[in-house]
């Protein structure tokens, strides 16, 4: 045993670990230190409670799913906690900032209540430390909110939405307790969907913001050219009719086409819009109403052309037409 001695100091010597408190001259060597001292674990004191600041939240709306009713968004979260672990003495180390591989160490989780699905990854491999063990890191996340439009005035519609950004917390106020810095939003171009606004807003009065209010409203051009314009083009050429002549069918088959591409687009609207909801968009209606009143316009079409060629609108009832008949049908009994 006591030939062993010497040999387990070299050992000791070998492994980094235990080296780690030798003074280092390089970044690169206090990185390669603090890393070997496996800070995995959250930074705990006495209020079992870490502040987080959320120094910059880049918001942007990658696509908007009217017929669902959820939204995807991409967010880009900078955030800046302390570690003590992770700090070191500037007049030992003449260091501002060393970088760090954030596998290594412990980073926050953040979550979004509100979410159908939430993807959260690191948006750099790295992390940035200064000498007081303010940590800087950001991540990437990539969620889909559930959110009910009001879509009453379609294709008219701006309204808000919420994006509650969260961190993991107890009951007994362990946890993350987040700060929030501020928020940059892209307009950026998502469908016939454009981001008015984001801002944070918070659920209590003493200014504790902890959601994102995302307004976004329809760019209205283009659902107005595929289903307003076409149904009122469509009501309009029906009252043109009028000009065809009865003779032939000629008025009714017209009539019959237009009630045909009508229902082509109240096809097209079933596919755009959300099934029934609370507010369901007046469209529906007025596309009731329009259905409504090219059919019986067709229906009167019908019974007029009827009137100009026998005179009646009951079928057989004039009286060469009826006894016509009738010697028919007798003729076999
Ligand atoms: C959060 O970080 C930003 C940017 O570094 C800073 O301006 C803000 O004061 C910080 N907020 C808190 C509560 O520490
Ligand atoms: C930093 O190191 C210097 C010199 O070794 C020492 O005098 C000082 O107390 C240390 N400061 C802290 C906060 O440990
Ligand atoms: C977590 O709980 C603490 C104590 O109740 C509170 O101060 C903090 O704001 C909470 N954090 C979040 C993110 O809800
Ligand atoms: C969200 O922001 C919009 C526009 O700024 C505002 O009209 C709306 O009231 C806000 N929503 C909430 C819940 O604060």
């Amino acid at each position: 045993m006591q030939l062993l001695g010497p040999f387990l100091i070299l050992v000791a010597w070998e492994v980094p670990g235990i080296r780690a408190e030798t003074t280092c001259v390089t970044q690169r060597c206090l990185a390669n230190n603090l890393v070997s001292s496996y800070v995995i674990t959250m930074p705990q004191s006495q209020s079992c409670n870490l502040p987080v600041n959320l120094s910059m939240i880049d918001y942007q709306t990658t696509y908007v799913d009217t017929k669902l009713m959820q939204f995807s968004s991409l967010l880009t979260v900078t955030m800046i906690w302390r570690d003590p672990n992770l700090a070191w003495n500037k007049s030992e180390y003449d260091f501002d900032v060393i970088v760090l591989p954030a596998s290594q160490i412990w980073t926050p989780q953040l979550t979004v209540k509100n979410a159908v699905t939430a993807t959260s990854e690191p948006a750099y491999p790295d992390v940035m430390v200064s000498s007081d063990g303010d940590v800087e890191y950001a991540v990437l996340m990539a969620i889909t909110v559930s959110c009910n439009i009001n879509l009453f005035t379609y294709p008219f519609v701006t309204d808000s939405c919420p994006v509650a950004i969260n961190g993991w917390n107890d009951t007994r106020g362990c946890g993350l307790s987040l700060e929030y810095g501020t928020v940059q939003w892209i307009g950026g171009n998502n469908g016939d969907w454009e981001t008015k606004s984001v801002t944070l807003q918070g659920t209590d009065n003493h200014d504790n913001r902890n959601y994102l209010n995302v307004t976004v409203s329809i760019r209205p051009f283009s659902p107005f050219v595929t289903l307003v314009m076409p149904s009122i083009l469509i009501m309009l050429a029906d009252l043109a009719s009028a000009a065809l002549p009865f003779e032939g069918g000629e008025r009714n088959t017209y009539k019959v086409t237009l009630v045909l591409s009508f229902i082509m687009f109240l096809n097209a609207l079933t596919q755009g819009l959300p099934d029934d909801g609370p507010c369901s968009p007046v469209i529906r209606y007025h596309y009731c109403l329009c259905l409504v009143v090219l059919v019986v316009s067709l229906l009167v079409s019908l019974v007029l052309s009827r009137l100009d060629a026998d005179g009646s609108i009951l079928p057989c009832k004039s009286l060469r037409c009826s006894e016509g008949t009738r010697n028919e049908k007798k003729k076999p009994g």
